[in-house]
């Protein structure tokens, strides 16, 4: 194999070696960034979620409970699931990519019923009941999410009046969510999880493309370094050499010994070609003696 050949195979996985690098260390980067930012968007959303929660339940519920009667239940003003819901439900029509479920093993309202995933989550919760939160990414439909989670246990009386026994519950709250489901919860039981979602499916597919991109603009950089290269070892490399070589060749043979070597070089190949150079004078004036 040729000088040239070989240069240009060891130039060609260097460059090959050193874009595949970069394409995928910027992969990494942005997919790592793209986690990061759902995440503290996550946070962001769930803690003002959290609340607003707290705000009702310390502050408004107990003015509200003291005005209506024992019995009177409006999901709207009375609880802070219906509050929640509602206004997430329309944070969610001007904002897409994020979601926020009250999941639920057994809900009264069923849209808050638990998929197999959720399902899972609060399983988990419940087995590790020192756990405050937990995060993560998951796949839904083909689509990764960042998810913030947060366990919720039923705790005594202030939730059994509605979620206990259903002879207990407000009639309204019956007449309304119907007597089969959200009922006969145990104290302390972990019944559900709230969930934030947030999608990093576009930011995923910009870190992809980035990648991809660069990966292009490498391996055209590649090519033009790699034709550049190559026409540079012609010129002054090979050609040269070739050039040498046959003439020192004709000089052994005290062939053409007239013709001077003619190649002006300012570099190792221009000294090698002043010897030959000098040796056919040599032969010359050998010659002529
Ligand atoms: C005054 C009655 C009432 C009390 C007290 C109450 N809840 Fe509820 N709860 C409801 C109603 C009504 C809903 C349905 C909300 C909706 O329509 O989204 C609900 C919904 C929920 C949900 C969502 C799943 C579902 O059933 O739709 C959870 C979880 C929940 N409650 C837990 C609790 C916990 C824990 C407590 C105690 C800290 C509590 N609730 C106290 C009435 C009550």
């Amino acid at each position: 194999m040729g000088i040239r050949s070989r240069f240009m195979i060891i130039m060609a996985i260097i460059f090959g070696i050193a874009t595949v690098g970069i394409g995928t260390a910027s992969y990494m980067f942005s997919k790592r960034n793209a986690l990061l930012e759902a995440k503290s968007k996550g946070e962001l959303i769930f803690n003002y979620i959290l609340a607003t929660r707290t705000f009702y339940s310390k502050k408004q519920r107990p003015l509200i409970m003291e005005v209506f009667e024992e019995d009177r239940f409006y999901p709207e003003l009375m609880s802070g699931f219906v509050i929640t819901r509602g206004i997430f439900d329309d944070f969610k029509k001007n904002l897409s990519g994020y979601n926020f479920k009250q999941a639920t093993l057994d809900p009264l309202y069923p849209p808050n019923k638990a998929d197999e995933w959720e399902t899972k989550l609060i399983a988990m919760f419940a087995g590790q009941p020192e756990l405050e939160t937990h995060e993560g990414t998951m796949e839904r439909d083909g689509e990764t999410f960042f998810y913030l989670a947060k366990p919720m246990k039923v705790s005594g009386k202030d939730c059994l009046r509605c979620h206990g026994d259903v002879n207990d519950a407000p009639k309204d709250q019956v007449e309304i969510y119907g007597s089969t489901n959200g009922y006969n919860w145990k104290d302390g039981d972990t019944v559900a999880a709230y969930v934030v979602y947030v999608s990093v499916e576009t930011a995923l597919a910009n870190a992809k493309k980035g990648a991809i991109t660069l990966y292009l603009i490498g391996a055209g950089c590649l090519l033009i370094a790699l034709i550049g290269i190559w026409l540079f070892m012609d010129r002054f490399v090979v050609n040269p050499i070739v050039r040498l070589s046959i003439k020192a060749e004709e000089i052994s043979l005290g062939k053409n010994l007239e013709e001077s070597v003619g190649i002006k070089q300012n570099d190792e190949i221009g000294a090698l070609a002043g010897a030959i150079e000098r040796l056919r004078m040599s032969m010359v004036r050998i010659l002529k003696r």
